[in-house]
């Protein structure tokens, strides 16, 4: 049933995944004993059952259906690096894919940081096949979407990068056509947004054409702000990019992300994190700033490294609960916006 190469098909105990699944665990009891929660993994010593994201779609497919609606792109980008960009972006992937959604995870920074996130070290980066070999390949290197994307889970496909990636934006300058120059991100995310719930896309803090490319694909775009000294410089930043992006394409019809603040890295014992979030709570954009603020926790930074999101590298941890409450929150946010049609 599981295909061999599957990295990132994350377990859970049954506590987590009746959570997940917004049941009783004595609901989770009932469905096992009736046989109707097939091969759970038996686990350690103790034989405890745990489970992966074959049993979440199970699960879904016959009781707990996932609300369908049209797929949402998700642009993580600041013009500054550090953020968290790349550890926000990996991580809520991550924790979509673990409930149940169809994500696609795309790279677009020839750091390629989130790709070796997902566990693709960078030695064998190289040889991947990436935007790159989709857009601009020749011969041997040209590369279909299918032939690029690696399937790290049954929700999880990644498009990955390399140093190639950042060469994109060299062959976007010389196109000739508005189609070509501005859409050929969108344009390929439209070809399989029915594959898909959301498509996360990490990218680098540049305001490149391959980024505005990113900016024209996505319905939204989570800003990280550090709350530290300089947010306030970070936040006019961002909204002069996107006026200066809304002025060059004023003649274009060119429908821009929706801005969403989310404030990162913050430490409650620390005077200057609590006077940055009080302005971003107070100020001008506060309707745009999400409410869950992920704490500075160096679990975070450890789990990266070890490659695996940190719900299940420390799922008792501050930095987990903060993930977890933040994907809760983005998903109710991003439904009542349906509803409201904004
Ligand atoms: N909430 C946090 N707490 C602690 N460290 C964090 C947090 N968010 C990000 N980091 C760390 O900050 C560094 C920069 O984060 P990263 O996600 O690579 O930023 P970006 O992609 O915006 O450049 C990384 O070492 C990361 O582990
Ligand atoms: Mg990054």
């Amino acid at each position: 049933m599981e295909a061999p190469n599957y990295t990132h098909n994350y377990t859970m105990n049954r506590q987590e995944f009746s959570e997940l699944l917004g049941v009783s665990q004595s609901l989770v009891i009932k469905w096992e004993k009736e046989g109707l929660i097939p091969n759970h993994i038996p686990w350690g010593k103790t034989h405890r059952r745990r489970y992966n994201i074959q049993h979440v779609l199970e699960a879904r497919k016959r009781y707990r259906p996932l609300p369908k609606h049209a797929p949402q792109t998700l642009l993580f980008w600041l013009l500054k690096g550090g953020v968290g960009k790349t550890t926000l972006s990996f991580n809520l992937a991550g924790a979509f894919s673990r409930i149940g959604y169809r994500v696609l995870a795309i790279d677009l920074d020839g750091q390629s940081h989130l790709t070796t996130c997902f566990g693709i070290p960078s030695a064998d980066q190289d040889r991947l096949n990436t935007l790159y070999n989709i857009f601009y390949g020749e011969d041997k290197d040209k590369a279909t979407l299918q032939e690029t994307l690696i399937k790290l889970s049954p929700t999880l496909d990644l498009i990955p990068a390399s140093l190639d990636t950042a060469a994109i934006d060299l062959f976007l300058s010389s196109e000739t056509t508005i189609e070509r120059k501005l859409y050929s991100l969108k344009n390929l995310i439209d070809s399989v947004k029915g594959d898909y719930d959301y498509i996360f896309i990490d990218a680098p803090p540049n305001i490149n054409l391959l980024n505005i490319n990113a900016f024209i694909a996505s319905d939204q775009l989570i800003a990280p702000m550090l709350t530290d000294f300089l947010s306030h410089h970070s936040l006019s930043l961002l909204y002069d990019t996107i006026e200066a992006l809304k002025q060059t394409f004023k003649d274009l019809d060119v429908e821009l992300p929706k801005i969403k603040l989310l404030a990162n890295n913050f430490d409650i014992r620390n005077n200057i994190c609590q006077e940055s979030l009080g302005r971003l709570k107070t100020g001008e954009y506060a309707p745009q700033l999400l409410e869950t603020v992920v704490s500075r926790s160096t679990v975070l930074t450890e789990s990266a490294k070890n490659m695996q999101p940190v719900f299940t590298f420390a799922q008792n941890s501050a930095g987990a609960r903060d993930i977890l409450a933040l994907t809760k929150e983005m998903i109710g946010v991003f439904a009542k916006e349906r509803t409201d049609g904004t």
